[in-house]
């Protein structure tokens, strides 16, 4: 079997215009978190959305699901977008969300039994099964954030892609979050690729880091390398001061902050 879930090659993606993506060369390791990193503007969003086909794109994008298909169908990608497109402001339950999200049949017809015992399963899998009969419009940042991955995890996705997954939420639950999905790796075995400017998070969970500069993968690899690496460091990280080596060893001092 492919070491590879998804094999990208030569992706190029233009948007008004403009070149955004110029020849992205990655592969995503099946059962890994790959962290993508890049400044504002660089595109991260751009090639998650081509990996889910909202962003039309040249080049190659492979996935080698086990299955046997070429497109993989939203039953096997899990998608966390970094905005909702749709207006928030329908008058619907979280309920109501999961019932049109997980079954074909009319929510006039009430939800079916299977239905509800996944939407319950996903959210308490978040932390936010108390959430179930909240409207959606009311929800805060951060637990519209809990709801939306939740919804990514049914049905049980191969590949996740987590777009800034945890904007908007606090500080404490920020943390808490980033464990969430390292947890889910571990016990699901779901590939994940996870866009965020929290290099301290990347390093401490990501078991490879893509660098996206000027359209292109500038440099990759382990956290370790990645995140020792001043100059890119300051490239990739220091733009919002997010930087800060938790697990420094003790002769260099811990980090002041
Ligand atoms: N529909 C569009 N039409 C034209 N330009 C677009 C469109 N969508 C995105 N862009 C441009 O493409 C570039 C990449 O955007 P993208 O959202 O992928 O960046 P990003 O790396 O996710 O940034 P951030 O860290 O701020 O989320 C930006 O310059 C953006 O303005
Ligand atoms: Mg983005």
């Amino acid at each position: 079997m492919n070491a590879d879930l998804v094999t990208i090659r030569g992706l190029y993606v233009d948007l008004g215009g403009n070149a955004i993506l110029k020849g992205v060369d990655a592969g995503l390791a099946r059962g890994r978190i790959t962290a993508l990193i890049g400044l504002n503007g660089s595109g991260k969003s751009t090639l998650l959305r081509a990996l889910v086909k909202e962003a039309p794109y040249r080049g190659q994008i492979a996935f080698h699901c086990g299955h046997d298909h070429t497109k993989p169908t939203p039953e096997h990608v899990g998608y966390v977008p970094q905005k909702l497109r749709v207006e928030a402001n329908v008058p619907l339950t979280v309920y109501d969300l999961f019932g049109l999200a997980l079954q074909r049949r009319p929510l006039f017809l009430g939800v079916g039994r299977a239905a509800r015992r996944g939407m319950e399963q996903a959210l308490g899998r978040v932390g936010a099964l108390k959430l179930l009969h909240q409207s959606v419009e009311k929800l805060s940042g951060g637990e519209l954030q809990r709801v939306l991955l939740a919804l990514a995890l049914q049905p049980q996705p191969e590949l996740l892609l987590l777009d800034e997954p945890a904007a908007g939420i606090d500080f404490q639950g920020d943390k808490e979050f980033y464990r969430l999905i390292a947890d889910l790796n571990r016990e699901t075995g779901v590939t994940i690729l996870l866009v965020s400017h929290e290099l301290n998070m990347v390093s401490l969970m990501a078991h490879h880091v893509l660098c996206l500069q000027d359209g292109r993968i500038q440099c990759e690899g382990a956290p370790q390398e990645i995140m020792n690496d001043e100059a890119l460091v300051r490239t990739f990280g220091a733009e919002k001061g997010v930087y800060s080596h938790h697990h420094a060893h003790s002769h260099d001092g811990p980090a002041k902050s």
